[in-house]
Order: C-alpha cells, then structure tokens, then sequence
C-alpha cells in the first residue's frame, strides 16, 4: 500500500463535508510513492479522525472563517512522516496534556475514543503520534510510520 493513495482516499471521503463546512483540504505528496506495510484500514480510521477533528475545531471558529486542512507527506530515514495541519482554534494546555486520555473530549456528541484509538494502532505499527498545537492559531498532527523498501 503506498502512503499517497490512502490520503487521496481520504480526502475523496471527506472534501465534501469539508466543503460544507467551509474548509479546503490540501493534499501535498511526493511523487514518488512510498510503501509502508499497514493495516489499510485501521490507519485510514487514524487519518480520518484527525481530518474530522480538524474540521470540528474549524467550525468552532466560527463561519467566517476559512478553513484550511493541508495533508502532506515527507520521508526521514526509513520512515514517512505524515502531517495534518489546520488553522482550526487549537488547543489550550488542559487539552494539550489529556488529548490521548480515553474518553477525553470537549465535545458535546463526543466520545473521546478517536485519539486514543489512534495512538495504540500507530503504535502498534512501530510508529509515533505527535501534535504542535497554538491556541486561536491551528493544531498540527505528525503521524511516523516504517517503510518497507
Ligand atoms: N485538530 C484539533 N484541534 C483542536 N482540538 C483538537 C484537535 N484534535 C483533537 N482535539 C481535541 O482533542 C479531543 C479528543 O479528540 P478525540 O478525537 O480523541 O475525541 P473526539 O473528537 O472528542 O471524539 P470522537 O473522535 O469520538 O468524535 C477533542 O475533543 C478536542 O478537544
Ligand atoms: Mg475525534
């Protein structure tokens, strides 16, 4: 499976929500395919939430607000480093430290399940989760997994 054609997957799933929603987003990929040996699945459900997330915390902006999600990929040794970046309405420290904490959500129809589930599934491909999060300015979410040459 190559890293580019599961994010096209997702942005297919989700422009036109985004679009409802009043947010573009941006794929950016390398044009040479890299291939990691994943579950397609679970890591879509990964990629997934964090586009979900991004637009939730763009909508709560407000609507006159454009919305920007950039999804792009970059290699680093033997691992391709994937990152989703919103200009949404950040995070404050209290949500900063608990953001993997089961059942954490400041959401009313939340479960909290997204980035926990996340964070064990990433794992459990020998990979990292890490976020970069400025309140009233965006959240980026840098997601390492291991090639396979
Ligand atoms: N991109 C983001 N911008 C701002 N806050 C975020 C972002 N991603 C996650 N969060 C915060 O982290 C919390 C936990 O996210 P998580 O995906 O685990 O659960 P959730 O989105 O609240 O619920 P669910 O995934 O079931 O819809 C969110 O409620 C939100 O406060
Ligand atoms: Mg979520």
């Amino acid at each position: 499976m190559t890293v580019e054609s599961l994010l096209k997957e997702v942005v297919l799933l989700t422009e036109s929500e985004g679009l409802m929603k009043g947010c573009e987003i941006l794929l950016e990929v390398d044009d040479t395919p890299l291939s990691v040996s994943i579950d397609v699945k679970q890591i879509k459900q990964v990629i997934l939430n964090m586009v979900k997330n991004a637009m939730d915390a763009i909508e709560e902006v407000g609507e006159e607000h454009t919305g920007m999600i950039r999804i792009k990929t970059a290699t680093e040794n033997n691992f391709v480093q994937i990152t989703i970046a919103d200009n949404g309405r950040g995070m404050d420290h209290n949500t900063l430290v608990r953001l993997f904490d089961p059942f954490f959500t400041t959401k009313e129809s939340g479960t909290g399940l997204g980035l926990s589930v996340s964070y064990r599934i990433i794992k459990n491909h020998g990979g990292t989760i890490s976020v970069d999060s400025q309140k009233g300015e965006g959240t980026s979410f840098m997601i390492k997994l291991p090639l396979v040459f």
